[in-house]
């Protein structure tokens, strides 16, 4: 598997990409299933239809590798939160946690319980093209935690952030239990069939440096560390979104750290790019323009050319993306990183 070889740093015929929110709403294919599903929660509890939809960017973009179609809030919901998505809001959480007794109310065993994820894999991995791989994922503890304690995205991120420097104990101690499941639940995906796995901290950059190794990368690298006794084979992608500033701290028990779009890739290469193969990290809003394109492709592949790489964006592909664009991106990454 192309994909697979190149996470481990292998010589491949090309360099192989794929695009964070691959599947989603810029592709009217995605649309028609999440209409016939109901809503984007029914679609990630239908094993068939989220298969489906994890298959379309395969097909109609050409990406290198699928990324299984869910969220990382299943996990908080089968821990027991009730979990709405809201028109123009996004996430919310009508019960966050916020005390000792909040997190009494949590429910043991939530990886036993996601059942739905575990068979849309299956589905999945038979459908999917042998020399294409299957990436499971998670939501880091921290970025799961901030949702739980919020009850929804935030600006300032001023209730887990007060109860970082008032009440540590409590955070750890949601923090040990998140870590937890998000273990076992990485160790289930493994067992119905990705191939890979990426650990999402999309709210890496809210906490500064010291509280962010404390509170969040700690519990990254556990995890990590965690699957790679059990699993070798398996590919760890870790993605700290915005912590461009902590890259000289970065070390663990992992394959390809993924690099957001406000980190110069050449300062990435510099910091990390001798240890860990880079994924990344195209701005997605050059997807409106071909010309912007090219330009970041050619960039990026001069600096990278000499070290292991992956291309990617640098967050999610946004919803009003033409489809053609994207799939002139992932055309001329194969074009370009072929030919030379
Ligand atoms: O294609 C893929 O990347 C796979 C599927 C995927 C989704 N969410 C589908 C989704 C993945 C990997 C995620 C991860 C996720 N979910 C993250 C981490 C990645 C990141 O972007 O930083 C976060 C923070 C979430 C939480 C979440 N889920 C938010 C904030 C939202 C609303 C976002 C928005 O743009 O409206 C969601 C909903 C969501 N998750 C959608 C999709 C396709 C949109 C739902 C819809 O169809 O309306």
């Amino acid at each position: 598997m192309i994909f697979v070889d190149a996470c481990f740093n292998k010589p491949t015929p090309y360099t192989p990409v794929w695009m964070m929110r691959q599947a989603g709403r810029y592709l009217p294919e995605y649309m028609a299933v999440r209409q016939e599903a109901g809503d984007f929660l029914n679609l990630c509890k239908d094993p068939e239809k989220a298969a489906e939809v994890t298959l379309q960017p395969v097909d109609i973009i050409g990406v290198d590798a699928a990324i299984l179609f869910s969220d990382i809030l299943v996990i908080p919901l089968e821990m027991g939160m009730d979990l709405k998505f809201e028109k123009g809001e996004g996430p919310v959480f009508s019960d966050p946690i916020r005390t000792q007794k909040d997190l009494e109310r949590l429910k043991p065993n939530a990886h036993e319980r996601l059942t739905y994820v575990y068979d849309t894999i299956k589905i999945i991995r038979e459908r999917l093209a042998d020399d294409k791989a299957l990436i499971g994922f998670t939501g880091a503890p921290w970025t799961l935690i901030t949702y739980m304690i919020e009850g929804r995205g935030t600006k300032t991120y001023n209730i887990v952030k007060k109860l970082i420097y008032t009440e540590p104990e409590l955070v750890h101690a949601l923090l040990r239990e998140v870590t937890e499941v998000v273990k076992l639940y990485l160790e289930k995906q493994i067992e119905a069939g990705v191939d890979v796995v990426q650990i999402f901290d999309s709210w890496a950059a809210a906490l500064e440096k010291p509280k962010y190794f404390e509170f969040s990368w700690n519990y990254m690298k556990e995890v990590a560390s965690y699957i790679k006794s059990k699993y070798p084979h398996i590919p760890i992608i870790m993605f700290p979104k915005g912590i461009g500033a902590y890259l000289d701290d970065i070390d663990g028990d992992f394959d390809v750290f993924g690099v957001d779009w406000g980190t110069p890739m050449a300062l990435a290469k510099e910091k990390l790019g001798d240890r860990y193969v880079l994924q990344g990290n195209m701005e997605p809003c050059r997807l409106y323009s071909k010309e912007a394109t090219k330009e970041c492709v050619e960039s990026l592949y001069e600096t990278m050319q000499n070290r292991g790489h992956i291309f990617n964006l640098g967050h999610g592909i946004l919803p009003d993306v033409p489809v053609e664009n994207a799939k002139y991106f992932v055309d001329l990454v194969h074009r370009i990183t072929r030919e030379k």
